[in-house]
């Protein structure tokens, strides 16, 4: 059944904006990305939103929902009561260019920071050869869809502008990490997840791995683990050596 819901939007650019408020229709079965297309079509046609494939896979429609990191797309409006004020606004982490597009570019530099895949230089493509226990741990690091809600939501960089710097996010360690944990690469990873991508500012918080639509378990599967290498390497050399001999 139709109804009518109140909506607030920030709308706004990188000097100032406010939260506007909207009357706007609602569907059965319709999404928040439905809601802010409507209010495009009928009441601000201005109004900037990122998307593409409004099927929780591309990963641009994210922001913040009642003060929450969501897809706008995958965030159904049965998830509120029919008198409940809905506030969207941006990115918190990431500066705004208009309304509720953020510069994510933070994410790709700090994607540029960490080395490639690096297998050893004797092995021909053809030879490669995996356990499938070590496919199915990286396969769970790669259903990432890059929406940086994790990385927005992580209050290292959340409420702390000046670790920027020196913090890739949940979203880079994890691809550091899958690095680390694939068995034919062999670039070392560990002391540059500790210093270069700042594992040691993780506290283990986990809002990122509460947030990610893709249910990664960032923090149990990726960072801990990443942090249990490091205390290897600095506590157990032996350890390190026999893992990069034998190759785990
Ligand atoms: Fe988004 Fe999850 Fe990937 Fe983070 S790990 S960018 S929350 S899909
Ligand atoms: Fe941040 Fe996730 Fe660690 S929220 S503190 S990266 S567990
Ligand atoms: Fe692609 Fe929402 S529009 S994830």
């Amino acid at each position: 059944m139709a109804y009518k819901a109140k909506f607030k939007v920030w709308r706004g650019d990188a000097e100032s904006g406010e939260l506007h408020d909207f009357l706007v229709e609602v569907n059965e079965g319709e999404v928040v990305l439905d809601i802010i297309h409507r209010l495009q079509a009928t009441q601000a046609p201005d109004l900037a939103v990122r998307w593409n494939c409004k099927a929780g896979k591309c990963g641009s429609c994210s922001a913040e929902v009642n003060g929450r990191p969501r897809l706008l797309c995958m965030t159904r409006m049965s998830t509120f009561t029919e008198d409940e004020t809905v506030t969207v606004t941006p990115m918190r982490t990431f500066p705004v260019i208009r309304d509720l597009v953020t510069d994510v570019s933070f994410n790709y530099t700090k994607a540029r920071e960490i080395p490639s895949f690096t297998p050893p230089a004797d092995l021909a493509p053809g030879d490669y050869r995996m356990q499938q226990v070590d496919v199915e741990r990286s396969q769970e690091f790669r259903k990432c869809i890059e929406c940086f809600l994790c990385q927005n939501t992580c209050h290292v960089v959340r409420d702390h502008e000046d670790n920027k710097e020196s913090f890739s996010g949940p979203r880079f360690l994890m691809r550091v990490a899958e690095l680390e944990m694939h068995p034919l690469d062999t670039a070392d990873r560990v002391p540059a997840a500790q210093e270069a991508n700042g594992l040691g500012l993780c506290n283990i918080t986990k809002c990122c791995t509460e947030v990610c639509p893709e249910h990664i378990k960032i923090t149990d599967n990726a960072l801990i683990p990443m942090k249990e290498r490091v205390a290897d390497r600095k506590y157990d050399p032996i350890v390190w050596l026999g893992n990069k001999l034998f190759r785990r």
